[in-house]
């Protein structure tokens, strides 16, 4: 999600700006900048890399005086991790800067319309259209001139701004990115995030969306879109530094939970261009995909578990038969792997070792591989034919949430898109499709905000030794993950077993007490469900239901029942996972464990 900050005032700006940008590292970046205007002229530093590199560059800032600044760290999306594609980015003669936390949707038909004015680029990225198109509009009046480019701008934003003939003043915009600004005696701050400005003042204002600030040396003007100056009333921060990382919650992972919403968000709506799927980035044309004849899903862990679920979508709606490898497994079976075969790389950190081999196994015999990756610029994203990206942001817990959510509606948006260029689904079910895609991230939001109730009942678990995921379907692959998220932060064993499967010998471990997680959400398969939850029950369990709502029947059946919305049943997982990760998550801290680092594990598995 990477780091804006910026200064304007008595001090020495490039210090703080380091300093600011220190205290944003854990939001996850791959380059670092800042720009300085220097009393004549703006002077711009930025590396790929770490903050050291930049701090090393600029001596700690002493190479780059000045008291009005603006900095980045950059957490690429489009464009891959090097200097050029650094923050911050400027017009051709520098007398513009910016930098910019979000992404510019439509950044490609405003570069090619500059292009076609003359203009040239030096990045691959959608911030340096920005850059240029405030060159492009301005009229020696800086508020003016960013509105109107706001105005023509779409996707998320939170920038920094700097006009070199106005040097007593910066400019901070947001739309659907994170920024505030603060204010001290010694001057006024921008920052992506709290922790950025606490060592300099607890007076902060939350920018709201689609406001734009501009700041002074010693006062701050707030507007709306409409150029009309508000007034905003300032927050006094109590929070310490530690807490303002994790922007108030207790732990990386829960906050991640609580940015699931916008995840699905931001991987969601790119891919919507005027309610039609367009997925530029697979890199296919109908034909190429009306020729795919099955699918291979590689994946470790939670991506593997994600893949399974892509398994029952992209069967159910795009009738492609699919297989889902471990990638650990993948490499070393000697796969079959047949012409009109296509190969699908599911991965958070984009490094995972097997998942990386798994890969170049598919290259080597001639296949082309998608990659479905978070972080840009990552070997398999660099290794993969074509990458989705899922847009998550960086995932700082070890136990993925937000970019599982986020891989999930990747492998939707696949599943949908196959099944409407090769008509498996008709227009009208097209459309349904995505209205119950575009209703997940409220829906995340509408379970997330009970997490009391899961709470209350994963404190009467903390003691479990053995749980229990069953499912059947689609909902086997949520248990899979269920169990998951419970066995790695919490460490307590647990199981996810197919239903079905139970009484083939697992049932013999079922003993009074035993807690079992029943995932019942596709209709077709409740009844099924509810008899193997009553022969858990016989011999002892207690169930705790995860149900569509309006399904009365799970009552007789369970001792606890969670509702979730109602949504096709092939995207039911984005809201059955949800209580599913509360339980999870409060069970480990109800055992004191390290939620956010647990013991033996690493976000990346980067060895085999
Ligand atoms: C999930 O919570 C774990 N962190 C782990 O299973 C993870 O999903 C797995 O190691 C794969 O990582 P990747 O998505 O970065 O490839
Ligand atoms: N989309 C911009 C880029 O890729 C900004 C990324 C960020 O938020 O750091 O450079």
């Amino acid at each position: 999600m990477c780091g804006i900050v910026g200064f304007i005032g008595k001090r020495q700006a490039a210090p703080v700006i380091l300093d600011g940008l220190a205290k944003l590292e854990y939001r996850g970046y791959d380059s670092a900048g800042m720009a300085v205007f220097d009393g004549e002229k703006v002077n711009v530093t930025k590396a790929v890399g770490r903050l050291k590199v930049l701090e090393e560059l600029t001596h700690g800032g002493e190479t780059m005086p000045g008291t009005v600044g603006i900095g980045h760290t950059r957490w690429a999306t489009h464009g891959v991790p090097n200097d050029v594609n650094s923050h911050p980015h400027c017009n051709r003669d520098k007398t513009i800067t910016v930098v910019h936390n979000g992404i510019i949707e439509n950044y490609i038909p405003l570069k090619n319309k500059l292009l076609k004015k003359g203009y040239d680029f030096v990045s691959e990225t959608d911030t340096e259209v920005a850059a240029q198109l405030l060159d492009y509009y301005y009229n020696g009046n800086p508020l003016e001139t960013i509105l109107k480019v706001l105005h023509r701008i779409e996707g998320s934003y939170a920038l920094g701004i700097m006009f070199a003939d106005h040097p007593g003043e910066i400019f901070a915009a947001r739309k659907g990115s994170p920024l505030i600004v603060g204010q001290s005696a010694d001057g006024c701050f921008i920052a992506s995030d709290v922790p950025a400005v606490l060592r300099y003042t607890r007076t902060v204002y939350f920018v709201a969306e689609q406001e734009v600030v501009r700041l002074e040396a010693d006062h701050m003007h707030f507007y709306t879109m409409d150029e009309e100056e508000i007034e905003k009333e300032p927050t006094t921060i109590e929070w310490d530094a530690d807490a303002a990382e994790k922007a108030g919650y207790e732990h990386f992972m829960l906050k991640e939970m609580y940015e699931q919403p916008k995840t699905v968000t931001d991987t969601l709506l790119p891919r919507l261009k005027k309610d039609r799927i367009e997925i530029e980035e697979l890199g296919m044309s109908d034909d190429e995909i009306r020729e795919v004849r099955k699918i291979h899903i590689v994946a470790c862990g939670s991506a593997y578990h994600a893949g399974v679920t892509g398994k029952y979508v992209l069967e159910g709606l795009a009738r492609i038969p699919v297989e889902v490898d471990l990638a650990s497994e993948f490499r070393y079976r000697n796969p079959i792997l047949e012409e009109g075969a296509m190969v699908i790389a599911v991965s958070q950190s984009g490094e995972t070792a097997d998942t990386l081999a798994a890969i170049r196994e598919a290259k080597q015999r001639g296949f082309a591989v998608l990659g479905i990756v978070n972080v840009v610029g990552s070997s398999i994203a660099r290794e993969a034919d074509h990458v989705m990206y899922t847009w998550a942001g960086p995932e700082i817990a070890v136990a993925t949430t937000k970019a599982y959510s986020a891989q999930l509606i990747a492998l939707y948006l696949l599943a949908v898109k196959f099944a409407c260029v090769k008509k498996t689904v008709d227009e009208r079910m097209y459309r349904l499709l995505l209205r119950d895609l575009k209703r997940l991230p409220d829906q995340i939001e509408l379970l997330l905000n009970n997490k009391e109730k899961i709470q209350h009942f994963a404190n009467r678990y903390i003691g479990a030794r053995d749980v229990f995921f069953i499912g059947r379907g689609i909902d086997y692959a949520i248990s899979l993950e269920g169990s998951l998220k419970l066995k790695e932060i919490s460490y307590i064993h647990s199981e996810a077993y197919a239903a079905g499967e139970l009484k083939h010998g697992t049932i013999s471990l079922i003993e009074e007490g035993t807690l079992v997680a029943a995932v019942l959400t596709q209709e077709k398969l409740y009844k099924k469900m509810i008899s193997n939850m009553v022969e858990v029950r016989t011999r002892g369990a207690f169930v705790l239901a995860v149900t569509n709502e309006g399904n009365g029947d799970v009552k007789r059946a369970a001792d606890y029942v969670i509702y979730i919305p109602e949504t096709n049943q092939y995207f039911t997982n984005s809201l059955a996972i949800i209580p599913l990760q509360l339980f999870g998550y409060y069970i480990s801290v109800g055992k004191g464990c390290d939620v956010d680092k647990p013991r033996n594990l690493a976000k990346s598995v980067t060895v085999e």
